[in-house]
């Protein structure tokens, strides 16, 4: 059931892309915000559905913050591999946006892309203003400073830091710059419902370790072909990761142990919440 609601998700999500991007001018920034919201797991868009679909809200209202954390996604993604941060040519199999137009573009695309992000999930069609109120204001916190963007300051910091960062900073860092988003996204369908979020907070922050240490160890066995992103880059520009901390061994034995937290909070939601258990799963044992 995952795969075909993963699938769906991935559908939903592009064609609401191509209806909101059609609307822009034709111009090398526009373009670009096409070819970076392009492709990808759309995990974090199944999130958001999953979990209105769990709380009785359907895609005609969940889309919208489905299609905003995906813009907003591919927007840290734009600006993660510029030249100055990550350094990256490959995305998703395709040349980033750097790379096919030029930095201003990719640093101009991944502004607009934010700003988009905003304006989809705080859209009328969403629900009352309370819940679309509620949706920005609680992505703004988890974008910026104290959250994705924490996190991202963290990862480079950490590459020129005198001593290798401890268990509990690097926890902090991967909570920051990949957790975040996807706590946001899981706790999006509780929000919209104005339902108690907390089996879904405790779910979100084990998958979204789980999930980056999952991209971590990929880093170190994955091919480039097959993740869609080069790979063995981690080490070299000395990233702190679980995996540089405890080893490929290790760093399988936290991430299992984390799925399996994941789908213990779950519980009471009882069978309703087996697509995400799945999900959970699929996080550690995805190929890219
Ligand atoms: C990659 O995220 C960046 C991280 C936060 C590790 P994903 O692995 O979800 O990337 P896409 O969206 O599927 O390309
Ligand atoms: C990126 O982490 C996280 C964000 C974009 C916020 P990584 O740098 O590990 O992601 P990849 O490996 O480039 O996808
Ligand atoms: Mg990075
Ligand atoms: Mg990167
Ligand atoms: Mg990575």
């Amino acid at each position: 059931m995952f795969q075909h609601r993963l699938s769906e998700a991935a559908v939903i999500v592009a064609a609401q892309f191509d209806r909101v991007l059609a609307g822009l001018d034709d111009l090398p920034v526009t373009r670009a915000m096409a070819h970076a919201t392009n492709g990808g797991k759309r995990l974090r868009g199944f999130l958001v559905l999953e979990t209105a679909r769990l709380h009785g809200i359907g895609p005609d209202r969940a889309v919208w913050p489905a299609t905003g954390i995906e813009a907003l996604h591919a927007y840290s993604l734009v600006h993660d591999d510029l030249p100055s941060m990550d350094n990256d040519d490959l995305r998703r199999g395709a040349p980033t946006v750097h790379v096919k137009w030029d930095e201003a573009t990719a640093i101009l695309a991944g502004d607009a892309l934010q700003s988009l992000a905003f304006e989809l999930v705080a859209h009328p069609e969403v629900g009352s203003s309370e819940s679309r109120a509620e949706l920005a204001f609680t992505l703004a916190q988890a974008a910026g400073a104290r959250g994705m963007v924490l996190g991202q300051a963290l990862d480079i910091a950490a590459e020129t830091a005198e001593r290798p960062l401890t268990l509990e900073q690097i926890t902090a860092l991967q909570q920051g710059k990949t957790g975040a988003l996807i706590t946001w996204s899981a706790l999006a369908g509780p929000r919209m419902a104005a339902a108690d979020p907390t089996p879904l907070a405790h779910y979100a922050r084990a998958l979204g370790l789980a999930f980056q240490i999952a991209d971590d160890i990929l880093d170190v066995e994955g091919d480039a072909a097959t993740v869609g992103k080069a790979t063995g880059k981690d080490a070299e520009a000395g990233k702190a990761t679980f995996v540089s901390l405890m080893g490929l061994e290790g760093a399988r034995r936290r991430a299992e142990e984390l799925v399996q937290s994941a789908c213990d909070s779950l519980d009471v939601y009882g069978k309703e919440a087996e697509t995400l258990r799945e999900a959970a799963r699929f996080v550690v044992a995805r190929r890219n």
